[in-house]
């Protein structure tokens, strides 16, 4: 795509790469901002002014027309994305599993727009997948609007007080903003999970006909259509009460995060063909048995292929069902050139000596030697005579690897059987999705130690799939604590199962995964499971209600603010629980969840914390009072990161403190 009227493009050659002047880097800015942030720009890659004033100007509200994709509310969601958040997540090691060997996988119980803020300090461009699954906008679905800054039913109290939950509305077709506010739902969530995704990360969403048009010109925005990878099909179910056409199947939007990123790094996607090994095993075997005799192997090859269910994915592979001393192939692939008007040089049949007849689009070879060289490899297979087109052959064990196709079969009611199996055989959850499906899609899209992430979480299907998954992954889902009714079959049967909240059904099934995982491996799990629960709460310094006033300057709402921090924090570090602290201010200085905590036995005077993840390590100290020993040790520091609370530091202390360390100094 072109990026600007100026012909800036990102992939391919631009006027200025063949003009002998020196570099564009009018383009290269632009290219640059483009690439930093493509929902300022319009869908033809022009960059669109009012975007930039609403960043600079969060009141500004824009008008007129443009080519563009408008909704009620688009501004506001916006804003709503990048306006910092003031929660915190609250550590719940009763209802966590095996913490001590979670790792980094985490469920957090909450909002996922807040959720997705606070993990940007930590997880900002680290996540490898999200994948999530939102409401469909059906019009039964539940969809949070996101008032619970705002007060119609407010958030903390609902969630944080209340045992059951919260309580949310539908989103009916008969609401005249039916559309904008599923959009305004999620245009802001995927502008703040966009931050999240690595440089070669991908975003997955399910999605069905209702919202599909609305969701792929809003992903096209915020992720920019030419990081658009697949659209998948997922053929799922048949209706056959069907007035019209039958549609069984949803969708899944797959855009990278960076395409050209992915290009330059030459990353292919390749899953494993299911079966090849086992069917390799089996014709070793019979080979073995039969020494040798591919008539028998053959016989008995087929008669193993029979045994396999007419929807099982290895079906596919019973077309090689023909035997030699290469195993199984199939030699009726297709010679023709590809859409037409191919070569037509002549091949001379080896037996007959006559030229052979002509694929009707010509040959697939250009060349005739090419042809003979691929015939030679094996490759090509001849008829009879030469009144037959010679075919492709193909080995079946040749290649164990493909791209994933992109329509994919699995049936909805075989995801509701597996997952009742978790559930004793209750169904506490609708439509789950399967986590089998997940586990393929984590396989091709991640490697070993990758983050995954789901924050429309549900049943808590990802987690499965993540841990069923090769190697060690780490997940963090997030589901809202959405109170379950009885106000239908399966709300009654979760309730009645105990569950108040989906995310206690979440929580619950992870648990079951995790035992179920456990049990089948006799304790022997090649990696370690668990998972931390966190809930989405109200920060725990008093600070955050300081309201600055709009008349003073800004030196004097900041002196303002810490007159106020000095009084209200004073009392408050009397009566704090010092573990939730330590993850509010590791979070939000940019420790992941699988962090390490250690004493840093060279401080005497305070007690000081190293703490290390994968990317960073600071020394922590949450004593009420900073000594000068402690300020002293720090003297000619040239590399480390101290975080120490403000109101532990008086005005000489935090001056030294400054000048060893600069801005390695984090007051909290
Ligand atoms: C379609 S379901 C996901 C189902 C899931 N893929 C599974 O297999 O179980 C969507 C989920 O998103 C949750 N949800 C909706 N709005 C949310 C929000 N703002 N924050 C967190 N979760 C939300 C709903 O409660 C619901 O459980």
């Amino acid at each position: 795509m072109t990026q600007t009227s100026q012909k800036t493009t990102f992939g391919g050659e631009t006027v200025a790469d063949l003009m002998p002047q020196s570099p564009d880097l009018r383009g290269e800015r632009l290219a640059a901002l483009h690439k930093l942030f493509p929902d300022l720009f319009d869908g033809e890659g022009r960059i669109v002014e009012k975007e930039l004033r609403a960043l600079a100007d969060p009141a500004y509200v824009p008008v007129g027309e443009r080519y563009e994709f408008p909704w009620t509310g688009k501004t506001r969601s916006k804003r709503e994305a990048f306006t910092p958040s003031r929660a915190a997540l609250l550590y719940d090691p009763k209802r966590s599993v095996n913490p001590d060997k979670a790792g980094g996988n985490v469920i957090i119980e909450g909002e996922n727009l807040e959720a997705l803020k606070l993990l940007t300090a930590a997880y900002r461009e680290r996540v490898k997948l999200i994948y999530i699954d939102p409401p469909y906008n059906t019009g039964k679905d539940f969809v949070y609007s996101d008032d619970y800054t705002e007060g119609r039913e407010p958030y903390w109290e609902e969630s944080g007080t209340t045992e059951d939950g919260v309580l949310i509305d539908t989103n009916t077709e008969s609401n005249g903003r039916y559309h904008s506010d599923w959009l305004r739902m999620m245009h802001s969530r995927l502008l703040a999970a966009r931050y999240l995704l690595r440089d070669d990360g991908f975003i997955v969403v399910s999605i069905d006909d209702a919202e599909l048009a609305n969701l792929m010109r809003l992903m096209d925005e915020v992720f920019d259509e030419t990081n658009r990878v697949a659209t998948l099909v997922w053929d799922k179910s048949r209706k056959n009460d069907a007035k019209f056409f039958s549609v069984g199947h949803e969708y899944m939007l797959i855009y990278a995060r960076d395409k050209i990123f992915l290009k330059e790094s030459n990353i292919i996607l390749r899953a494993d063909k299911e079966g090849v090994d086992e069917v390799k095993e089996v014709f070793d075997r019979l080979k073995n048995e039969h020494k040798n005799d591919f008539v028998k192997v053959r016989h008995r090859l087929i008669a193993h292929y029979a045994t396999w269910d007419e929807d099982d994915d290895r079906q596919a592979l019973s077309r090689f069902s023909k035997v030699d001393e290469k195993g199984p192939y199939r030699d009726d692939g297709n010679i023709n050139w590809p859409g037409g008007g191919g070569p037509d040089y002549e091949i001379l049949h080896p037996t007959t000596g006559k030229p052979c007849k002509l694929p009707i689009s010509g040959w697939r070879y250009p060349t005739a030697e090419r042809f003979w060289e691929m015939y030679r490899k094996g490759r090509i297979v001849f008829g009879p005579d030469d009144t037959t087109v010679p075919s492709v052959r193909t080995n079946l064990f040749d290649s164990k690897t493909q791209a994933i196709p992109s329509v994919l079969f699995s049936y909805a009611q075989i995801a509701t059987q597996e997952f009742q199996k978790l559930f004793d055989s209750k169904k506490p959850f609708d439509n789950p999705k399967h986590f089998d499906d997940l586990r393929k899609l984590v396989d091709y899209l991640t490697d070993d130690g990758d983050v995954i992430l789901d924050f429309f979480a549900g049943s808590g299907s990802t987690a499965h799939g993540v841990m069923l998954s090769n190697g060690k992954r780490e997940f963090i889902l997030v589901q809202f604590p959405e109170r379950i009714t009885d106000k239908t079959r399966t709300g009654v049967r979760a309730l009645s199962m105990g569950y108040k909240k989906i995310s206690d059904i979440t929580i619950d099934r992870c648990r079951r995964v995790v035992d179920k995982l456990t049990i089948e491996s006799g304790g022997l799990l090649p990696v370690d499971l668990g998972f931390k629960v966190y809930t989405l709460e109200k920060s725990n310094f008093p600070r955050v209600d300081f309201a600055p006033d709009p008349d003073k300057t800004e030196a004097e709402n900041v002196e303002a603010l810490r007159a106020y921090i000095r009084e209200k924090e004073n009392t408050f570090l009397r009566t704090w629980d010092r573990e939730n602290i330590l993850d509010e201010v590791l979070l939000k200085n940019g420790f992941m969840f699988d962090r390490s905590i250690a004493p840093a036995p060279e401080f005497t005077e305070n007690q000081v914390e190293i703490v290390k993840d994968a990317y960073r390590t600071a020394l922590v100290c949450l004593d009420e009072s900073i000594a000068p020993e402690t300020v002293d040790a720090f003297k000619g520091d040239k590399e480390r990161i101290f975080s120490c609370l403000e109101a532990g530091l008086d005005t000489t202390k935090k001056w030294n403190l400054k000048h060893h360390l600069g801005d390695r100094l984090r007051p909290i």
